[in-house]
């Protein structure tokens, strides 16, 4: 018996051990690219991306995003299609992190964890605004209400302050895959939540939680689990709510509720 349980012990051991081959984090040198994507850092920084940041290719992209997070290959091929874009060169077949940092192309105001263009760096992580999106982080596992009230906020935060402030519709749809984001790395498709510890380590450290017990979901992410959680963020960003039972007012000085 104690041989089976040590058996089961290396061969998970060694499980973990296979998935990481190859892949160890390494922090990003001064003449790596990096951009505003915490993802695409992270797997850069693992080297399922070319670690200078630079020369992505469609294959290289399709194979990261599959052999890391379990992404459909089609809908991999499919953002990287919408990266392309970024790179001003004609006929580009590679887009670079850097690429990604130029103002409103993709990279757009009221982030959750990088700085508005107008106000400085819109790319390197930023405490002070992730701050700001964390106060509506309430609870150890995020929901959408509490991922959609942080998004709110950081918009609101930027119409309020930064005359600048930029935020189209094309923009919003790209905004509310990455608030969902973390749920489809790190969470649960079907309840829509993630352990905030989880994506807080992934944002201030841009390496995989696999330390912290994370591991690559088994099943593969559809463009159909993406568009399904897109539209309950969206739904969650709402301030309109259905109607409640209003409480009395003699309740209400009576000081009880129950
Ligand atoms: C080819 C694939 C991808 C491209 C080109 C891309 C590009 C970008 C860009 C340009 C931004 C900056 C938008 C902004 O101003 O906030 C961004 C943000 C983000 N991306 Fe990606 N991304 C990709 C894949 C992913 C994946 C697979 C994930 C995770 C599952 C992810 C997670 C995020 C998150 C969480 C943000 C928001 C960061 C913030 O608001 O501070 N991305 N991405
Ligand atoms: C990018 O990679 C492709 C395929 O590996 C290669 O053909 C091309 O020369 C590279 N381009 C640059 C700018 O490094
Ligand atoms: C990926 O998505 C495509 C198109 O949506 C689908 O035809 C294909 O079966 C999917 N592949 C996997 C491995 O789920
Ligand atoms: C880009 O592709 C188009 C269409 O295939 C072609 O006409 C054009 O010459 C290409 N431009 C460059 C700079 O290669
Ligand atoms: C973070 O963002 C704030 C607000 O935009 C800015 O004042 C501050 O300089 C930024 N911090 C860093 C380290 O870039
Ligand atoms: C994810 O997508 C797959 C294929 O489209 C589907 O079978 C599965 O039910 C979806 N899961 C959730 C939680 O939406
Ligand atoms: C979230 O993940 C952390 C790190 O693995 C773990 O300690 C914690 O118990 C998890 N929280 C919940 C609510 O599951
Ligand atoms: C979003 O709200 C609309 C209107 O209440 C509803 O019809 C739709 O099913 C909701 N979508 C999701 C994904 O929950
Ligand atoms: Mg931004």
């Amino acid at each position: 018996m104690k041989l089976t349980t040590l058996q089961v012990v290396l061969g998970v051991t060694l499980a973990a051990a296979e998935a990481q081959c190859g892949h160890q984090w390494t922090a990003p040198g001064p003449d790596d690219f990096r951009g505003p994507c915490p993802m695409l850092n992270t797997l850069a920084n693992h080297g399922f991306l070319p670690h200078n940041g630079r020369n992505i290719t469609k294959d290289i992209t399709v194979n990261a995003l599959s052999s890391a997070l379990h992404f459909n290959k089609t809908l991999a091929a499919l953002m990287f299609e919408m990266a392309l874009i970024a790179n001003p060169a004609p006929n580009a077949t590679f887009f670079t992190l850097d690429n990604l940092n130029v103002h409103n192309v993709l990279e757009h105001d009221a982030s959750l964890s990088r700085s508005d263009a107008f106000f400085g760096n819109n790319h390197v992580f930023n405490e002070t605004i992730f701050d700001e999106t964390r106060v509506y982080w309430t609870g150890p596992v995020l929901d959408a209400n509490m991922l959609a009230n942080g998004k709110v906020a950081r918009q609101l935060n930027s119409k309020a302050f930064n005359p600048k402030y930029t935020f189209t519709s094309t923009m919003e749809q790209f905004s509310l895959g990455e608030v969902i984001a973390p749920i489809v790395a790190f969470g649960d498709l079907e309840a829509a939540t993630v352990n905030r510890t989880l994506v807080e380590y992934f944002f201030r450290n841009e390496r995989l939680p696999t330390e912290l017990g994370w591991s690559i979901r088994p099943g593969v992410v559809s463009l159909d689990n993406i568009s399904k959680l897109t539209g309950i963020m969206g739904n969650a960003t709402s301030l309109i709510t259905t109607a409640q039972p209003v409480v009395s007012t003699r309740d209400l000085h009576a000081g009880s509720f129950f």
